[in-house]
């Protein structure tokens, strides 16, 4: 069964065609981050025009890569929540469209399984049950999953993302947008010079007996050492290196905890802090010492495409009317 996966959540716009769930025919991303980076973060408007201007070559494009006619689709499927609802809209309508003129089933995805299932594309596949841990912008979520039609939210974020602090943290250092990957790139430096850290930051609800997060009081604990207490610029890079390394302690501890707990055959990982070296590090490592197999997507996938739709599509195969599917912004696990 080869799908169409379209993803237009947020800021990128992405079509991919995945062939059995598992063979990657193509994956196209196009992102308009370019665009947001001077406002420091995402404009909803913007992002939604974007979509609009490139939906229709994304898919084209895709379509090429994967040397397939849109006569060879057998189903078109795409994320229809959560997200900006402006974005949404256009990839949502542009698989009710596709769907209705081909005559071909149309596959309602939701974007965090999507990202969960990021993970079965390629060669090795996770076993059930697992934890999955999905960090995004968006979301902190811990779930269990028995198998592919059963899944339980064991705890999620109380306030901020994940990649909503590391975004806002960014912004506070001075560095540019996504702030992920720029934080990476200051910590790391900080990490060569083998500097010892005298800052410390506090890991939030570590020690909890819960599922839960909360990062908005290590965000302020950030702000406070750049306003109140005028760090200089010369210690940036060590905040950002303790930054990583406290909210990495958190995840990694609490992920390994409810997979022990459930009794976990494997620890999946998905979303786009899922692209962060030390996270992918330190999870590995910490599942290795407890027979544990632990999945990452490449960091081409874990970020938002549209493969990931596609294959997430193949496996929960949740068919809707496409004369009656409709964006849902918020929906959750
Ligand atoms: O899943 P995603 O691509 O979009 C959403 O669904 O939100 O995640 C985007 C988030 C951003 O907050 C970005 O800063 C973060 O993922 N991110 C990273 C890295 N690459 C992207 N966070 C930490 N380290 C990275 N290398
Ligand atoms: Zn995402």
């Amino acid at each position: 069964m080869i799908i169409l996966g379209i993803e237009t959540t947020c800021d990128e716009t992405s079509a991919g065609i995945v062939k059995g769930g598992r063979r990657l025919l193509s994956n196209v991303v196009s992102s308009s981050a370019e665009l947001h980076k001077k406002f420091g973060g995402i404009v909803p408007e913007v992002a939604a025009r974007e979509q609009v201007k490139l939906i229709v070559p994304v898919i084209a494009e895709a379509l090429l890569q994967a040397r397939c006619e849109l006569s060879d689709i057998d189903a078109v499927s795409v994320a229809h929540g959560p997200g900006l609802i402006g974005s949404l809209l256009v990839g949502v309508e542009a698989a009710k469209t596709l769907s209705t003129f081909l005559n071909k089933p149309l596959i309602a995805v939701n974007h965090l399984a999507g990202h969960v299932y990021a993970n079965w594309i390629g060669h090795d596949f996770p076993s059930f049950p697992l934890v999955a841990l999905i960090v995004s912008g968006g979301h902190t979520d811990l779930v269990l999953m028995t198998n592919h039609a059963k899944t339980k939210l064991l705890g999620q974020t109380r306030d901020d993302a994940a990649g909503e602090v590391f975004d806002k943290v960014a912004r506070v250092l001075g560095l540019g947008y996504p702030g992920g990957p720029e934080i990476e790139r200051m910590a790391a430096q900080f990490k060569t010079r083998k500097k010892q850290v005298a800052v410390i930051l506090p890991r939030p609800m570590i020690s909890e007996n819960n599922f839960e997060f909360s990062f908005s009081g290590l965000k302020t604990a950030v702000v406070n050492l750049v306003t109140r207490d005028k760090f200089s610029e010369s210690r940036f890079s060590e905040v950002a290196y303790e930054f990583q390394d406290a909210i990495v302690d958190v995840l990694v501890k609490k992920t390994i905890r409810a997979a022990i707990i459930y009794k976990s055959k494997s620890i999946v990982v998905g979303g786009g802090v899922a692209a962060n070296s030390e996270l992918r590090f330190r999870v590995s490592e910490a599942g290795q010492k407890n027979n544990i197999s632990v999945f990452f997507p490449t960091k081409d996938l874990s970020v938002d495409n549209g493969a990931m739709i596609a294959t997430a599509a193949f496996f929960e195969k949740n068919f809707v009317d496409p004369l009656k599917l409709q964006s849902n912004p918020s929906l959750h696990f």
